[in-house]
C-alpha cells in the first residue's frame, strides 16, 4: 500500500492514515511535487495505490500509467478537477475525488472582496493614501460606483456561485445567474435570482462574478465580444479558473476603460499575470487565495484523507467527481 501526497497540506494527514490503520510507511509526503520534472514525478509516484493532488500537477493519462495498475483513487485537494483527466481516469478504473464544502464561503467571501474593491477602486485609494502625495479631501477623488441595490451576475451559479449570491442581499442587489439547469433554491425568496444566457445578463450587470468550472466549453467564455457586452461602470470578478477569461482582451478592455475594473484570483498562465494587467490602475490581483484560510485548510486535508479512505476500503467516498458530472 502507497500513499502519495503531493504537496504540503494544511494539518499533517500522516496521523489521520495511521489512525485509520496505515503504517507510517505506506504514506509519502513530497512537499514539493509541483516543481519536480515530469519524469522524476512519474517516477516517484510508480506503484502507488492512492495519491492526494494539489490542482497544479497535471493528471493525465501518461502520470496514471507511470502510476500503474495499483492506483485506485486521485483526490485533488481542490474543488475545481480541470487538471485531471477524468475520462482518463475512468477508463483504467482510478476514482477522482475534490472536496468541495470547505471551498465555498471563503470563495465567495475572496470573489465579495474583489467586488467590494474593484466596485471602490481600493487599489488606487491605497496607493494615493501611501504614496505620501494625498493632499486632503476631494469630493472627486477616486468615485467609483454603487453596488447596494445593483444587479450582480454571478456566471456558473453552482456551490460558490450560490454562496456569492447569497451575499447579495446584504447590499440588495438583484442576482441574475447563469447555470447550465434552473437553481430553484437561487430562485426562491430571500435571494430571487433569476436565470439568464450569458449575453442577456452582461449588459445588465454592475458586476460579474465568474464561479464556472474550467472545461473546453468555458474556456475564454469571457472573451472580447463578451466584454464588450458589459457596462463601463461594470467590475468583473475572478473566482474560478484563469483560462476562463481571455487575458489579452480584458487587458484590452480595461486600459480603454471599457469596464471599471477587474479583481482576479486567478490567471491564465499561473503564476504568470499578464503584465498589461498589473498595469491598469483599476485592477487588484491575488494569488489565487480563493479558499486559503486556516480553518478551511485544515477541513480541506480530513475531507481529502476520507475520500482516500472510503476508496481503499471499498466505501462510497464523500466527494467523488465522474466524467459526466455536470460544471458548476
Ligand atoms: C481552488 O482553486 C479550488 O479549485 O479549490
Amino acid at each position: 500500500m502507497s500513499i502519495h501526497v503531493l504537496l504540503n497540506c494544511v494539518g499533517d494527514p500522516i496521523p489521520m492514515f495511521r489512525e485509520a490503520g496505515f503504517a507510517t510507511e505506506d504514506v509519502v509526503v513530497t512537499p514539493k511535487a509541483t516543481h519536480l520534472e515530469i519524469a522524476d514525478l512519474h517516477q516517484l509516484i510508480r506503484g502507488s495505490t492512492a495519491i492526494l493532488t494539489p490542482l497544479t500537477i497535471k493528471i493525465d493519462g501518461a502520470f496514471l500509467d507511470a502510476a500503474g495498475p495499483m492506483l485506485k483513487v486521485v483526490a485533488n485537494y481542490a474543488v475545481g478537477v480541470d487538471n485531471i483527466d477524468l475520462e482518463a481516469c475512468a477508463a483504467r478504473g482510478v476514482a477522482v475525488c475534490n472536496g468541495p464544502p470547505p471551498m465555498v464561503e471563503p470563495t465567495a467571501d475572496i470573489a465579495w472582496a474583489l467586488l467590494l474593491a474593484t466596485a471602490r477602486r481600493l487599489r488606487e485609494g491605497i496607493r494615493v493614501a501611501e504614496s505620501g502625495d494625498w493632499t486632503g479631501y476631494d469630493s472627486q477623488l477616486l468615485l467609483g460606483h454603487r453596488l447596494h441595490g445593483g444587479t450582480l451576475l454571478v456566471v456558473g451559479a453552482g456551490r460558490i456561485g450560490a454562496a456569492v449570491a447569497r451575499r447579495a442581499i446584504g447590499w440588495n442587489m438583484r442576482v441574475l445567474y447563469t447555470a447550465r439547469t434552473p437553481k430553484p433554491t437561487l430562485e426562491a425568496s430571500p435571494i430571487s435570482a433569476t436565470k439568464v444566457a450569458l449575453e442577456d445578463g452582461l449588459p445588465l450587470a454592475d458586476a460579474v462574478v465568474l464561479t464556472i468550472s474550467l472545461d473546453h466549453s468555458t474556456r475564454h467564455l469571457i472573451d472580447a465580444a463578451a466584454l464588450a457586452l458589459m457596462k463601463p461602470s461594470s467590475v468583473l470578478v475572478n473566482v474560478s479558473r484563469g483560462p476562463v477569461v481571455d487575458e489579452v482582451a480584458l487587458a484590452n478592455a480595461l486600459s480603454e476603460k471599457r469596464i471599471l475594473g477587474a479583481g482576479l484570483d486567478v490567471y491564465e498562465h499561473e503564476p504568470k499575470i499578464e503584465r498589461r494587467l498589473l498595469d491598469c490602475p483599476n485592477v487588484l490581483v491575488l494569488p489565487h487565495i480563493g479558499s486559503a484560510t486556516v480553518e478551511d485548510r485544515l477541513d480541506l486535508t480530513r475531507l481529502s484523507v476520507e475520500n482516500i479512505l472510503a476508496v481503499l476500503t471499498g466505501r462510497k467516498p464523500p466527494h467523488e467527481v465522474t466524467p459526466s458530472d455536470s460544471r458548476s
